[in-house]
């Protein structure tokens, strides 16, 4: 007898499937669309009845043996295992836990991405899991919203290179490495810009405006990085539910991006058409919706498998749709070898948790803190500050240390990681011990907790310390999915804190640790200094410490913006230029609003360190392009501090006459460079000549001839960017 060529490991994956297809029924073709939670008996009892192709969140040894139960069904197509492991695998106790993405997004470090890619691939892979539902690459703009921290920050093209390196990171070169899983890009698309911040709201977009911000980043995944797979949002966009969408999904995503891999819903996506969008009648009607958009794996909606079936049966919907959508799959499945592996169905078993998996977890931490002010008390005296009094909650909390997607499906277990991580409060008091200086803790106040109050006596303690290092921000149920929040204050009483620390004319240090940015513009005002820590994760007590007594430069810069308040939202810092600001300036407003100052609290991009950089010698090496040439530019960067350290050097553009208004400031380019102090290093950027285009009314993107501007520097503040003009003609 000859061998099926679809069990034939030296067969081409394409005949592989196409032979695989071949043989099967409509029943086993819908079950491979098919993904539920494993964490419900009743799901699992469906693995053969339904031919079941994917669980998501399952735990522990279940997936070996769930995987031998789909190995024995009649095609013995395995199952693909998917998993929340968004910043390390988190759902597992012992991991290697990341910063969150926000934090790492700082770092500006598309190796550091790549690496953390890998680490958590290996252990997702050894635990017998195959997918992450990572990264997401949504935008955050309006920080009100919950899963901001979850985001890389606010800038579209900087978001598709910070998730290209990850997806890389995930997937190795094509998916075939022994420690590879599937990437998946998410959530497509717009998911960030629900009204109000509210958490899978309505949004309201044009095409013109999804093309020229929110596609870009998913275009970059899919077909630069090659995402395996991208998962629909849940919300909709114009009154269109993305998960119908067809626009989106077939043609765009497949069709004009070739996308090979596939698309799975969200959450009961299909579900959702009918229970809170109102456009289907019925379930039946919502998977028909679901199949003509182009979703091609159904998260969560169990009456999906009865409901396609009747649809292909009764001829609304052709099995060749039902077919594209699961070779898809099973293309997916035998590119990471599933079916060559063995009834255990992992290549290794054992995740590297070494101590090089923990020291990337560390450096990842150092490098995702930004110094946002400093003035001369950081880096700690040893010498002179022997009394050191910390409070806050937060400088003893793990959970707000850790972030969100720690602690197992709907963060079920807090306790995770416990024994991995070090608090700032912890790193303290082990440094004091061997320094030769004291820490006293008042934790004072707890964000979200109004019942605790130890305001006074942290008030009391302030008096006798040498110095005050407060931890405020946010923790657990103040972010994450559907937690957002109206009001962007500090939460508890923690400004109350504040103030009475600051009143006692001790020198304080504020660590912000929090999910993402607060308004906390009184801490600008009043702290000596700041160290901005989104979710900094397990190892970042010892970072934070390293950093708070200098023997680590920070050079985190950040990546998004920080608003006065939420009513000054939104604060990103590439806006279109508005036309009463003069006027502003002659009623003496407080520039563009009566109440407010224009700009955020602190920009996109900035960020301090314990050096100082110059930067001179701004020069386009040829002003004037014709069509399809690169855009190049140097400048020169000096170190004028006193030691080593890092710059992240930003460069933006400026069409400056186009047919469509642009932004004003645009991020094409970026670089991480380490100087010795007094050295001076001379930078080059390239930037492709379809960096400079836009998205015209027609919806195409092209590239305008005429002036355009270059900015070059520290941040996205006009006072820290130098500046010259270059042509386009003809
Ligand atoms: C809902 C979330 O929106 C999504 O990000 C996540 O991957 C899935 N649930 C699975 O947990």
């Amino acid at each position: 007898m000859t061998m099926a060529v679809y069990k034939n490991t030296l067969a081409p994956i394409e005949d592989r499937v196409a032979d695989l297809l071949a043989r099967m029924t409509l029943e086993e073709k819908v079950g491979q669309m098919m993904q539920l939670p494993a964490d419900d008996e009743a799901n699992i009892a469906l693995l053969e009845e339904w031919h079941i192709g994917s669980y998501l969140h399952a735990s522990g040894t279940i997936c070996t043996s769930l995987q031998q139960r789909a190995l024995n069904s009649r095609l013995g197509i395995p199952l693909l295992f998917g998993i929340d492991a968004i910043h390390g695998h988190c759902f597992e106790d012992g991991s290697v836990v990341f910063p969150s993405q926000l934090a790492m997004a700082c770092s500006w470090d598309t190796e550091l991405l790549r690496e953390a890619g890998r680490i958590t691939a290996s252990e997702v892979r050894a635990s017998g899991m195959h997918w992450t539902f990572s990264p997401v690459l949504c935008l955050g703009r309006d920080t009100r919203w919950g899963r901001v921290g979850e985001t890389f920050g606010e800038d579209p093209w900087l978001v598709g290179e910070l998730a290209a390196a990850m997806i890389e990171g995930y997937q190795g070169d094509d998916l075939s490495g022994e420690d590879a899983i599937l990437a998946c890009a998410k959530h497509y698309v717009a998911y960030g810009e629900a009204l109000g911040g509210r958490d899978a709201y309505e949004v309201n977009l044009s095409k013109r405006q999804l093309k020229s911000l929110f596609l870009p980043p998913f275009e970059k995944a899919v077909k630069s990085a090659r995402a395996a797979t991208l998962m629909t949002a849940y919300q909709t966009i114009d009154g269109l539910a993305c998960s119908a969408n067809k626009w989106l999904l077939q043609n765009v995503a497949k069709d004009t991006w070739d996308m090979d891999g596939f698309i799975v819903t969200d959450w009961n996506n299909i579900g959702s058409l009918v229970d809170k969008q109102g456009v289907a009648q019925n379930l039946k009607e919502a998977a028909y919706q679901g199949l003509l958009a182009g979703n091609d794996m159904i998260m969560n909606t169990p009456s999906f498998f009865h409901d396609a079936i009747a649809l292909v049966n009764e001829g609304r919907i052709g099995e060749a749709r039902i077919d594209d959508s699961v070779q898809r799959i099973l293309r997916c499945k035998f590119r990471l070898g599933l079916f060559d592996e063995g009834p255990e169905n992992n290549k290794r078993k054992i995740p590297k948790r070494d101590a090089k998996s923990w020291h990337a977890s560390l450096e990842a931490s150092r490098r995702s803190i930004v110094l946002l002010k400093n003035d001369n008390l950081l880096p700690i005296n040893a010498k002179t500050c022997k009394k050191i009094l910390v409070v806050g909650a937060n400088a003893n909390c793990k959970i707000a240390q850790l972030g969100d997607w720690s602690f197992g499906p709907g963060s079920s277990n807090l306790g995770l990681h416990s024994a991995e991580t070090v608090t700032l409060l912890s790193a303290l008091t082990a440094s004091a011990a061997q320094n030769n200086f004291s820490v006293e803790y008042v934790a004072g106040a707890a964000p979200a907790d109004n019942t605790f109050n130890e305001v006074e006596r942290a008030a009391a303690a302030a008096a006798n310390a040498d110095l005050v290092i407060a931890c405020v921000g946010d923790t657990q149920y103040e972010y994450g999915e559907y937690f957002d929040r109206a009001n962007l204050t500090l939460s508890g009483h923690q400004q109350a804190l504040l103030e009475a620390v600051k009143a006692t004319d001790t020198k304080l240090a504020v660590v912000f640790i929090a999910s993402k940015p607060l308004a906390i513009p009184w801490v600008k005002d009043n702290a000596d200094a700041i160290l901005c820590a989104f979710n900094p994760g397990p190892k970042a007590g010892v970072a934070m410490e390293e950093i708070l007594f200098g023997r680590y430069n920070p050079s985190g810069k950040l990546t998004i913006s920080f608003p006065h308040c939420a009513g000054q939202l939104p604060v990103y810092y590439n806006k279109y230029s508005g036309w009463h600001a003069a006027l502003a300036e002659q009623l003496d407003m407080r520039e563009r609003y009566v109440d407010l100052p224009e700009e955020p609290v602190f920009s996109f991009g900035f960020g301090l360190s314990y050096t100082a950089f110059r930067y001179s010698n701004l020069s386009v090496v040829k002003p004037v392009l014709k069509k399809d040439e690169h855009l190049e530019v140097t400048v020169v960067l000096t170190n004028i501090g006193e030691r080593r350290g890092v710059e992240i050097t930003q460069v933006y553009v400026n069409d400056l006459v186009s047919s469509v208004s642009t932004p004003m400031k645009e991020l094409k380019a970026f670089a991480r460079a380490e100087l010795e102090a007094g050295e001076s290093a001379q930078l080059r950027f390239s930037l492709s000549y379809d960096d400079l285009s836009l998205v015209n009314t027609e919806l195409e993107r092209v590239v305008e001839l005429g002036s355009f501007e270059l900015m070059i520097g520290a941040s996205s503040r006009d006072e820290d960017l130098l500046s010259a003009t270059f042509d386009i003609v003809e």
